[in-house]
């Protein structure tokens, strides 16, 4: 079986065999950093440029960490204070470090598209950390590794994901990579936070959270992503605790064994109870940050491996 990809820009494009094997990898990377000595050598050699024009605190952290624990020389670009305070354009931006010849870039964006535009200028692998609204892979697969553990599958789960899903990646990634695994998913939101055509994508749409969580085995709430908003999409973050806020009182409508995900950061209060996010009988909040380290180094691992095989082997 062949990863047959030179970059990871999406969810869209992977095989669900594909999504297995990075996720089957991953497995062996959360015992390597369960232990002592968390070397591994898969990237030993290699250049690893972090390029994040976005905030960040774990997927940065995580593809740092990930890079340094397989050997790669990782070099994180801060963007702010780069030339592209001056003007640059992303893509004069690209061809600079691309001429300093990196094997892996890894790249956040806040425009949809810019990190799949970058990836057509540069000869090394691109791996998406969020791009806009459009994808965030390694989001979606770092929570798909938590959910196959605590749930010993992947398919014929029912997923409900709720709040902002207009404007999240996290969302679109996940909605994608867990249709084609064949789970049931329900997306939970205000009509002003729901995308419009998003029956399309093979889901079911609910504007009441009770009704929405009923018997799911999973509930994955998101932030509101107030960065991305232009208008008035809530009447007030309290109105929207509420009707959307994951309680105890509106958990109680998933199965009594459903697992609570949340991508971070969070917002206490508004989309999420504190209590319920602290609750180590139901929430796995952590166990996805760790996770998420796992799956970048499984991910990078893969790249790398297609970095070294000829092109007609990658195409195999
Ligand atoms: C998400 C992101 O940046 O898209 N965070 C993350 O990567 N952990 C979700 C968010 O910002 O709400």
């Amino acid at each position: 079986m062949r990863f047959s990809h030179k970059h990871l820009l999406g969810i869209e494009p992977l095989a669900p065999h594909e999504i297995t094997m990075i996720l089957d990898l991953a497995e062996r990377y959360v015992d390597l950093n369960r232990g002592h000595a968390k070397h591994g050598d898969a990237l030993t050699g290699l250049t690893q440029i972090n390029m994040f024009f976005e905030n960040s605190t774990r997927t940065q952290a995580s593809f740092e960490l990930a890079g340094m624990r397989l050997g790669a020389d990782v070099m994180n670009m801060s963007m702010q204070a780069s030339s592209i305070k001056k003007g640059e354009t992303l893509i004069d931006t690209a061809l600079t470090l691309n001429a300093m010849h990196p094997d892996l870039l890894v790249v956040r964006h806040p425009h949809s598209g810019a990190v799949d535009l970058l990836a057509q200028k540069v000869n090394c692998a691109v791996l998406n950390a969020g791009d806009g609204r459009h994808e965030h892979p390694t989001q979606a697969l770092l929570d798909a590794l938590t959910i196959r553990r605590a749930k010993g599958r992947l398919h014929r789960l029912s997923v409900a994901i709720c709040g902002d899903i207009a404007h999240s990646r996290v969302a679109r990634s996940n909605i994608l990579l867990l249709g084609k695994m064949e789970n049931r998913v329900k997306l939970i939101g205000p009509p002003t936070l729901m995308p419009s055509g998003i029956a399309e994508f093979g889901v079911e749409v609910y504007q009441d959270m009770a009704e929405g969580l009923q018997d799911v085995d999973v509930v994955m709430m998101l932030r509101l992503q107030k960065e991305r908003m232009d208008g008035g999409f809530i009447p007030s973050e309290r109105e929207y605790y509420h009707r959307y806020g994951l309680d105890a009182q509106k958990l109680a409508h998933a199965k009594p064994d459903a697992i609570v995900m949340h991508p971070g950061p969070m917002n206490r209060g508004v989309e999420i109870d504190g209590t319920i996010a602290d609750d180590i009988n139901r929430s796995v909040i952590q166990e996805q940050v760790e996770m998420g380290v796992a799956v970048r180094m499984a991910a990078m691992d893969i790249l790398a491996r297609n970095l070294r095989a000829t092109p007609q082997e990658v195409m195999a």
